[in-house]
């Protein structure tokens, strides 16, 4: 059974009052399957956000239908606002009052120790830096031990060794049969975590497959460069029309000078 499934989700923001309104999200289906990681990319203003805020039922969505198959889904917005008044360790224990189903205490600490904030439990989250707010919140959206994990961009604002480090908590918790769904704007990190890859383009999904298809079939760009005359020439080709390209330059007499594979930009 998915955990979570959207179906034909729209939403629209009436953006003045002359009832004139942007439909954000047009007719949006995917599901969430049990222990998989899911990259959610796209640009800014797709639409990434919002359909998480639809998941969590945090806004009204107009057409369609959201089935949640569970009743835990861990949380961390895009916009991580703690209450700062709390040390640490007070906002963990708020968080994991509200379930029954809480991590055992050494798990916490460990997670801790792993992101390097067990020494700063006792401190004031208004003391606390972006990335160890962040690193905080990341620990609070697993506390409940859910089965679906959101992250809205979960690896902002943190250094490298915090990024290595929350990447393998993820895939450590995907294989105790957790799922996740997680957005960033950094392709390595979504290449490095993500089993499967949906894109969303102005609202609409435009991609939603295995990530290896993404990296390797949509993401392959070739550029030639070839002499004309004196002239230094440069095409693109795509894995599809490579070979046609290079018989065409031969054909023509040019001299071919080289062929690098580059990244399309994906967003
Ligand atoms: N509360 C809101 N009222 C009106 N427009 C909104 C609101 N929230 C988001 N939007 C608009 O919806 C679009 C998608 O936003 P969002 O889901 O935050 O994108 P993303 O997370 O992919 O960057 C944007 O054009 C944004 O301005
Ligand atoms: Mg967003």
């Amino acid at each position: 059974m998915n955990i979570v499934d959207l179906n034909n989700v729209t939403k629209k923001y009436f953006i003045n009052k002359s009832k004139e309104y942007q439909k954000v999200l047009d007719k949006i289906n995917f599901s969430i399957n049990k222990g998989e990681i899911i990259g959610f990319i796209g640009a800014n203003g797709s639409g990434k956000s919002t359909t998480i805020r639809a998941i969590l039922g945090l806004i009204k969505i107009q057409v369609g239908a959201i089935t949640r198959n569970t009743k835990s889904i861990g949380y961390l917005p895009e916009k991580t606002k703690l209450y700062k008044e709390l040390t640490g360790r007070e906002f963990l224990s708020f968080i994991s009052s509200l379930s029954s189903n809480s991590l055992k205490r050494s798990s916490v600490i460990d997670l801790l120790e792993k992101l390097d904030i067990q020494k700063d439990q006792e401190k004031r989250i208004k003391n606390y830096s972006k990335g160890m707010i962040q690193k905080l919140g990341f620990v609070s959206s697993l506390i409940n031990d859910p089965e679906l994990i959101i992250l809205d961009e979960p690896l902002s604002g943190v250094d490298i060794n915090a990024r290595e480090t929350i990447k393998d908590i993820i895939k450590e918790f995907s294989r105790r049969d957790k799922s996740f769904l997680i957005t960033s704007h950094n392709m390595q990190d979504i290449a490095d975590l993500s089993h499967r890859i949906i894109k969303i383009v102005k609202g609409k999904i435009d991609f939603d497959d295995l990530s290896q298809k993404y990296f390797y079939a949509k993401n392959q760009n070739y550029r030639i460069k070839y002499l004309e005359g004196n002239d230094i020439k440069e095409i693109m080709a795509d894995e599809n029309d490579l070979g046609s390209s290079i018989n065409e330059i031969k054909n023509k007499e040019f001299k071919l000078l080289n062929i690098i594979k580059v990244e399309k930009s994906i967003l």
